[in-house]
């Protein structure tokens, strides 16, 4: 039987539903897999602060208007530019959030069928006893490198998101995100308590969180930007559909708050672990890493096991961690599925089951050679191809759509309707000025002049 229309949308069941929903899109291998390859390629605990910044003054804003353009409108970005100012181009900025969801969709996926790997990897034994970081680093470099076993995991992966979102919003994020995320932080938290406490994990530390200013250059900014975006599930539609699903009982701003502390707390204890856990098995010196360590997108496949194999009842923590981080990383695909399908859905009044079967299909043939690309195949590029789908879509045009956000929020919409639409379920907005001016200037004016920085450095 067909469902109606209206019923295919819905609401989240309360404010905390929400926020767990939410953080479910935010924290996944954004905060555990992607920042601590960003902190190694950027100098460290520099980066680290940028970052910090970056989420306060820029994330928190561009999520607080994500989400109020979504609960004010009830639809996606699309649609709600259309609904809030129709027949204007700004449209457009919602097409452009459709393409980089399908096209990080595409692989993030290959990095989740890892993940759904090393679950496997570890069910079977495979990180038992005393782990040394060589034997963790040849057995990463072996399976990113099994064309099949990668592909199989992709295609894997996919089949679970495209399942979920065409059951729906509700029954589908909800249920799951409300009883594991809790488990992961906590799991988090135990693994990072066991990283500090191996010999020589200072070191690490100190390259984590001691920064070196002179260090500083606009690169950095600009990666921090670009992760604070992507960790924070911003730029491209995502957190206006998740906003369309409050209800105006809840307070937007207490919401979006959570939701960034909650991504960034995992973000810097993910850190935690992993750099001191490196710092411990090479016998690093923060100089001897940057001179000689070669980060990689398997930084986190090549540390987890090596801390796994350093706890009383590893083989148990490591099935835990790998089943949550795989749950983790799934309700971020399952948000990124989640903007073209609502798209389709609301605008294109397509089924929902079409819509996420043929999304799902077209991230799959783009995954594929993201998937080949980490030593499978080697391509005519020396670059790695997923790295360049990761700098184009993962930093450049999820930043783009923030500024196009910001933008459209401000002068287009303008902040005092946004302001009205903020108040229903908040009584009050301690730092009303604070994000009214950085939506206006600091977001807007700050991220374009680090993108035109980007794109004349490295084209021109
Ligand atoms: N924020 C997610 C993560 O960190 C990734 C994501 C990006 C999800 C953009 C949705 C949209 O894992």
């Amino acid at each position: 039987m067909e469902t109606p229309d209206i019923l295919e949308r819905g609401n989240w069941g309360s404010k905390i539903a929400f926020i767990f929903a939410a953080s479910g899109s935010a924290i996944g291998l954004g905060s555990i897999w992607r920042f601590p390859i960003m902190v190694g390629l950027n100098g460290g605990a520099i980066f680290v602060f940028c970052y910090i910044l970056s989420v306060f003054f820029i994330g928190f804003t561009v999520m607080l208007a994500e989400l109020t353009i979504g609960r004010h409108s009830q639809k996606n970005l699309v649609g709600a530019m259309k609904f809030i100012k129709p027949g204007t181009p700004w449209k457009g900025v919602g097409f452009m959030g459709i393409i980089t969801g399908i096209c990080i969709l595409s692989y993030y996926s290959v990095v989740a069928g890892w993940a759904a790997g090393y679950l496997y990897k570890t069910i079977k034994g495979a990180f038992m006893g005393e782990f040394t970081w060589e034997a963790s680093d040849a057995v990463f470099k072996k399976f990113a490198a099994d064309p099949m076993a990668v592909l199989i995991f992709l295609f894997l992966i996919l089949v679970i998101t495209t399942f979920v979102i065409s059951k729906g919003v509700k029954i589908g994020i909800e249920r799951w995100s409300k009883i594991l995320m809790p488990v992961l932080f906590i799991l988090i938290i135990i693994l990072s308590l066991r990283a500090v406490t191996l010999p020589g994990s200072g070191t690490g530390l100190s390259f984590y969180l001691k920064p070196d200013f002179s260090g500083f250059n606009l690169n950095v900014l600009f990666f921090a930007v670009g992760q604070a975006f992507f960790s924070l599930s911003l730029g491209m539609g995502t957190m206006t559909v998740y906003g369309s699903y409050i209800t105006k009982k809840d307070n937007l701003i207490s919401s979006a708050g959570w939701v960034c502390f909650s991504t960034t707390l995992v973000a810097l204890l993910a850190g935690i672990i992993i750099f001191p856990t490196l710092f411990h098995s090479l016998q690093l010196t923060p100089e001897q890493f940057k001179q000689d360590f070669e980060v990689s997108t398997g930084l986190m496949f090549q540390a987890f096991p090596v801390i796994i194999s350093k706890m009383p009842g590893g083989y148990i923590f490591g099935i835990m961690f790998f089943s949550l981080l795989l749950i983790a990383a799934l309700t971020s695909t399952i948000s990124m599925l989640e903007v073209p399908t609502s798209y389709l859905v609301d605008e294109k009044k397509w089924k929902r089951k079409n819509a996420a079967i043929l999304i799902g299909i077209i991230a799959f043939v783009l995954g594929i050679p993201s998937a080949l690309s980490n030593g499978g195949v080697k391509f005519l590029t020396k670059l790695n191809f997923m790295t360049i789908m990761d700098l184009i879509f993962g930093n450049i045009t999820l930043a783009l759509g923030g500024v196009l956000i910001s933008l459209f929020l401000a002068y287009s919409w303008k902040v005092r309707n946004s302001l009205n639409e903020i108040s229903i379920g908040s009584k009050r907005f301690k730092l009303k000025s604070l994000w009214t001016f950085n939506i206006k200037y600091l977001a807007p004016v700050v991220v374009t002049l680090i993108l035109i920085f980007i794109i004349i450095k490295n084209i021109i």
